[in-house]
């Protein structure tokens, strides 16, 4: 046992029942409890991921713009993009000595959920469509962060794919893809790199809400994963406080003001909570406490201010290494001599992160249009803005001047993407199109110019349907405050665009299975398309992606040779000699998938179980070994409840992207498994039907609970059904809205709007600073359902018993809820 664990403990003996009460919920928004008497300090916990936002004016308040500067490092999609969790360990070491300067102890990220659909509002921040990549990129920055003493939070732990209705939906997925999709990264991600804390969801699975899901939080996660740190609700997620302590969520953000005080006393005298649940979550308090206290003698010393500068830089290789090269004819990088055509807003404005919590004050902001200038010198560039960069949009006039630019220029470099309130923490996008104003812009200047580069700026994948038109397309996602720079940098040459797409670019989303349940219904989502995601999709149905996963051609070419796979211990190395067979200097990923050539369970045609990034001058050579273990052959058997491995032939393939493979080696695996069974949804629509999704669940279907009567868990936004309601649901959108700041920001606008509206009945008793306490709360409640405030008032003066309406927290009866949680 950790030493901090066990002292942990000792100090939780000597406290007051009222004490372990308060030390479980959050002082405020952003601090835990103090106790100064036992030692126990208060903590700051700020977000994240990509940089630190630590509020100014912290206390009660919400409000994303007002932060103190620090260096915003490319985005989550951006990082994950390099596939280099080596890289991915440096950006943590900085984030962690950037939290250590501003006393910050826990920093709220990484988000690793997997990008089950490319319209998910909060894809910036999420690393990628597969666990493999989205796990192992979060175990890099998690060890960076916490080599500095600063706990990183690996959230939302679990299913939280999208942001309609996050705060209260259900998703309901059935036990394997849960496993195989949607929990391996975080597994990966425990097992790789120890993350003090993990954040839980908003949202339900399959029925229960993920913080108080004992089977996510406790089986799974502890006794499975061997997870030894600490479980917080999302921000204002709890749900019904008392469930949640026993199923192992120990602390609650931001503080409710006590709101479940009185219940989790009255739970502890009926001894419907054990008190030995609450001593384990207040000592896992504690230990965070002590585990990232600054180091001995270090107390009354300030931990150094950070190198701005040198973190300046390193997003600057960041962004460049997590740039990818989608096309090109040879016209990138541009010739030294070659005059340059500027098209674009965003090149004096960059689109450089996503609207949201995590939302950074940068210390600096590169545009590309000054580092431009700056490297290939003001009188070789000239530029046209295009449209304007907070709308999108064009006119003739603004199209016109652009293409006289890009017509005299010996090449062009047009910078098109999303505009922030395209895409933000808090909605969805209801399609994949850039701003009509920018597909018109590319068309414009590709025909005064073919000699164009197109560069996206987006947090997650657009369509283009003039993808065959520009000589080169690159994709720069959302590079943090450098990004500008990077891309100076790989357009002149000076860095290569070392990225791989970390997630598919469908050619349109209706082409998914997902589209047809993405993002469901108010209260549900099914995720009828299983483990149909993404490069499992495009393989499965022969529907080809704009761009595979993984894809990326960067500035050299590399030589595939001599792929052998043999066993070593009770797994396997894959060996593969790289070439750079280029001029140029450049990064390859070598990524290894594996197919089960026979299974007798459905399996998506091959899946992603390892990769590596190697550095090659020009000629070099370099041997690339990767580790499979047994469980890269495995699926999760649903009867038996465990990883089975099915005895057989399977093929190992070395590719450089998920379409193009370069190697193959086929192995026979012997196994003692019993084969696992399962079926999924069938071609060609690759969406379960009723009676697939019941077999894969092992149980009906549940019904969508429906919004009326109200309850607990109704959404602001679900007011909108009653005429009442409409009433009340406008009072507490007028409140909202004074707590938030930034609101004369109009991407931080769009943001917050969604979050008030998605806020549950109780988030809004939670946030009252105690104005609204539950009883309030549930008597507001029968009201909107129905019931005259006056019978209801003259009921409780004339009784103090229970009332004869319980407001149930449960979400109305959905009727097939069955126990099909992990
Ligand atoms: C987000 C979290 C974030 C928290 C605090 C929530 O709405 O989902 O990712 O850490 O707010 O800002």
């Amino acid at each position: 046992m950790r030493t901090t664990v066990k002292n942990a403990q000792e100090i939780v003996a000597a406290l007051s029942l009222d004490d372990k009460i308060r030390l479980i919920s959050g002082h405020d928004f952003w601090t835990t409890e103090a106790i100064p008497g036992a030692g126990i300090r208060a903590m700051t916990l700020t977000d994240g991921p990509h940089g630190l936002r630590k509020q100014r004016n912290a206390g009660n308040v919400a409000n994303v713009t007002d932060s103190v500067p620090a260096t915003c490092f490319p985005t989550g999609v951006a990082l994950a993009s390099t596939w280099d969790p080596v890289l991915l360990e440096e950006v943590g070491v900085a984030l962690g000595r950037e939290c250590r300067a501003e006393d910050v102890p826990v920093l709220l990220g990484p988000g690793l959920n997997i990008k089950r659909h490319p319209a998910g509002g909060r894809n910036f921040e999420y690393f990628s469509e597969d666990p493999v990549v989205a796990g192992r990129m979060a175990a890099g920055l998690v060890r960076g962060i916490q080599s500095q003493g600063v706990a990183a939070c690996l959230k939302h732990f679990a299913a939280n794919n999208q942001e309609s209705w996050r705060m209260s939906i259900d998703a309901v997925v059935d036990e394997r893809t849960l496993r195989e999709l949607y929990l391996t990264g975080f597994e990966i991600a425990v097992r790789e790199s120890d993350p003090w804390t993990v954040m839980c969801a908003y949202n339900q699975v399959n029925g229960t809400h993920c913080g108080e899901t004992r089977g996510l939080l406790t089986e799974i996660l502890r006794e499975e994963w061997e997870f030894d740190g600490l479980a917080m609700t999302d921000w204002l997620a709890t749900f019904d406080r008392v469930p949640a302590i026993r199923a192992g969520l120990d602390l609650e953000m931001p503080g409710s003001t006590a709101t479940w005080d009185r219940e989790i006393a009255a739970a502890l005298k009926s001894r419907t909570l054990d008190a030995a649940d609450l001593d384990l979550a207040c000592a896992r308090v504690v230990d965070l406490v002590l585990r990232t206290a600054p180091p001995s003698g270090a107390r009354s010393k300030a931990a150094p201010a950070p190198d701005f500068a040198a973190h300046h830089a390193l997003a600057r290789r960041a962004a460049a290494a997590g740039t990818v090269l989608l096309t090109n004819d040879g016209l990138l990088p541009l010739s030294p001599r070659a005059t340059i055509a500027v098209i674009g807003a965003f090149a004096e404005s960059p689109r450089y992160q996503g609207a949201g919590s995590s939302l950074v004050t940068p210390t600096r902001l590169d545009t590309f249009l000054d580092v431009l200038r700056e490297q290939a010198g003001e009188s070789r560039v000239t530029y046209a803005p295009g449209y304007d960069p907070i709308t999108g949009d064009t006119t003739d006039a603004l199209l016109s001047q652009a293409a006289q630019v890009a017509a005299a220029a010996d090449a062009v470099v047009v910078l098109v993407g999303l505009p922030s309130r395209m895409e933000s923490e808090g909605f969805d996008r209801d399609h994949l199109r850039l701003p009509e104003g920018h597909d018109r812009l590319v068309g414009a200047v590709v025909d005064a110019n073919p000699r164009t580069a197109v560069a996206l700026f987006n947090g997650a994948p657009v369509e283009m349907p003039w993808v065959a038109r520009p000589a080169a397309i690159l994709e720069s996602y959302l590079g943090g405050q450098a990004g500008g720079a990077a891309l100076a940098d790989v357009v002149l040459g000076a860095a290569e665009p070392g990225g791989r797409l970390a997630e598919s670019f469908p050619a349109h989303a209706s082409d998914l299975p997902a589209s047809a349940n993405f993002p469901g219904d108010a209260t549900q989502v099914q995720y009828r398309e299983g483990l149909y995601v993404g490069y499992r999709f495009h393989d499965a149905s022969g529907v080809a992606p704009l761009f595979p996963f993984g894809h990326g051609l960067g500035y050299t070419q590399f030589e595939y040779s001599g792929v052998k796979v043999a066993p070593v211990g009770a797994g396997w190395d894959v060996t593969v000699a790289i070439k750079n067979a280029g001029k140029r200097a450049g990064s390859e990923v070598v990524q290894i998938y594996v197919r089960d050539v026979v299974s007798t369970a459905y399996r998506p045609v091959k899946e992603l179980k390892g990769f590596a990034k190697v550095h090659l001058a020009p000629g070099a050579s370099q041997k690339v070994t990767v580790s499979l273990d047994r469980r890269a052959f495995a699926v999760w058997d649903v009867t038996s409840h465990e990883w089975r491995v099915e005895n057989g032939d399977f093929e190992v393939l070395v590719c450089a992207s998920s379409s193009d493979v370069r190697g193959a080696a086929t192995i026979t695996v012997l196994s003692p498994d019993v084969a696992a069974t399962s079926a999924g949804p069938s071609d060609p629509a690759y969406v379960a039907t009723d009676a697939e999704f019941e077999g894969m669940l092992g149980h009906p279907v549940p019904v969508e609970a429906s919004l009326l009567p109200f309850h607990r868990d109704s959404t602001v936004s679900a007011l909108r059904a009653t005429t009442l309601g409409r009433v009340v649901r406008a009072i507490i959108v007028r409140v909202a809205r004074r707590s938030f700041g930034g609101d004369d920001d109009p991407d931080t606008k769009a943001g917050n709007e969604a979050l008030i509206e998605n806020l549950p009945l109780r988030g809004v008793a939670m946030a009252s600073h105690g104005t609204l306490s539950l009883r309030r709360l549930d008597h507001l409640i029968h009201v909107l359902n129905g019931a005259s405030p006056k019978a209801l008032l003259a009921r409780r003066r004339g009784r103090r018993g229970p009332s004869r309406h319980p407001v149930t927290h449960a979400t109305p009866a959905s009727s097939a809820q069955t126990g099909a949680n992990p």
